[in-house]
């Protein structure tokens, strides 16, 4: 397979190698890789009927001396078992995960996009409840399976801005499943993420579900914005994701650019606070927001055209440290040889 590192998007593409575990009776076996990418289940699971199954995202950065970096992947073991614990599924021990997660990679390591390229592997972890069932409990086997492949930017501007709408709709529910990574909050938010790309815009910006007067999430990403005093404010709410990336960058904007970082509301009617403003995750990276439309106004940030200052050098100290050029801070990356 011939892969053009320069023109990768954000699709799917299938690779040689996944991992896969079973959970029966108690406990996980140990797993194993197979070159089978489809999951025969039975037609009783719960992760068909009521949506029993939680997810994680991260990804494997090819380095200038040859070896991958995985980038905080003890965080994304740890969601995925606040996840599965909100879902009632037994927790991936983050042995098995993590080896998973290094297996996989090894395995497919030729598809890892080279230095330079600016591609990464995305690997995608997924837990699911399977077995015999109809009546609304939890399942009585589960699956742990990790699949990977080639990713470029998600947004397609990349670290070119891109415009967001406003939606009407909610992803999530102030006391639901917001903050765990599971599949029905992705399938509330198809219908609204459709109809902000049919407008052209690259996503929604859902807004608190209680009071619709608070940004909380951009897309499948969270919200930053930069104020003119120079501080670095993401939202505070229990109803969205915890992201990786956006906890990196609190910590990276305090300790290496010296801003003011906080957690805090982020009320729609007080954007003018903002110089600078972007969409934070492991697929969006950091993805500049050009403006946002709300109702009949459109706001724009630092511009429609151009990434901001602050934004660029969040980006590269960032990415700098994922792909091995800048030093992290202790425990955020494991290197693969
Ligand atoms: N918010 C949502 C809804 C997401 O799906 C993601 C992606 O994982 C994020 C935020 C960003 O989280 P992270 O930085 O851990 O990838
Ligand atoms: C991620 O950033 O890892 C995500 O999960 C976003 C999206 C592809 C669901």
């Amino acid at each position: 397979m011939k892969i053009n590192w320069d023109e990768l998007g954000f699709d799917y593409i299938k690779l040689p190698y996944r991992f896969i575990a079973h959970w029966k009776n108690g406990a996980w076996d140990s797993g194993q890789l197979t070159e089978d990418e489809y999951l025969p289940i039975h037609e009783g699971s719960t992760a068909l009927h009521y949506g029993q199954q939680c997810f994680e995202g991260l990804k494997a950065y090819s380095r200038k001396d040859g070896k991958v970096n995985l980038f905080r992947a003890d965080q994304n073991s740890a969601r995925m078992n606040r996840s599965a614990r909100r879902l009632l599924m037994p927790e991936v021990p983050e042995e098995l995960f993590l080896g998973a997660i290094k297996q996989v990679v090894v395995a497919n390591r030729e598809f890892v996009p080279p230095y330079g390229t600016g591609g990464t592997l995305y690997i995608r972890p997924l837990l699911i409840g399977v077995g015999p069932n109809i009546g609304v409990h939890a399942a009585p086997e589960y699956i742990f399976t990790v699949f990977c492949m080639p990713v470029g930017a998600y947004f397609k501007g990349g670290l070119t801005p891109t415009n967001f709408i406003v939606s009407d709709y909610d992803r999530a529910a102030p006391n639901g499943t917001g903050a765990a990574k599971v599949g029905g909050n992705y399938a509330a938010s198809l219908l609204p993420g459709e109809k902000a790309q049919e407008r052209n815009f690259s996503d929604c910006i859902y807004l608190d579900p209680e009071t619709h007067t608070k940004i909380e999430e951009v897309g499948s990403a969270n919200f930053f914005g930069i104020t003119k005093e120079n501080e670095f404010v993401t939202p505070k709410s229990p109803s969205i994701l915890p992201s990786i990336t956006k906890y990196s960058l609190l910590h990276l904007a305090k300790e290496r650019l010296g801003l003011e970082a906080l957690e805090e509301d982020v009320p729609m009617d007080n954007l003018d606070r903002f110089k600078e403003a972007g969409a934070c995750g492991t697929a969006a990276v950091i993805s500049p927001i050009g403006g946002i439309q709300f109702g009949d106004d459109f706001h724009v940030f630092y511009s429609e055209k151009e990434v901001g200052p602050v934004t660029q050098q969040l980006y590269d100290e960032l990415t700098g440290i994922q792909f091995g050029d800048k030093k992290a801070p202790a425990g955020w990356i494991i290197t693969l040889a």
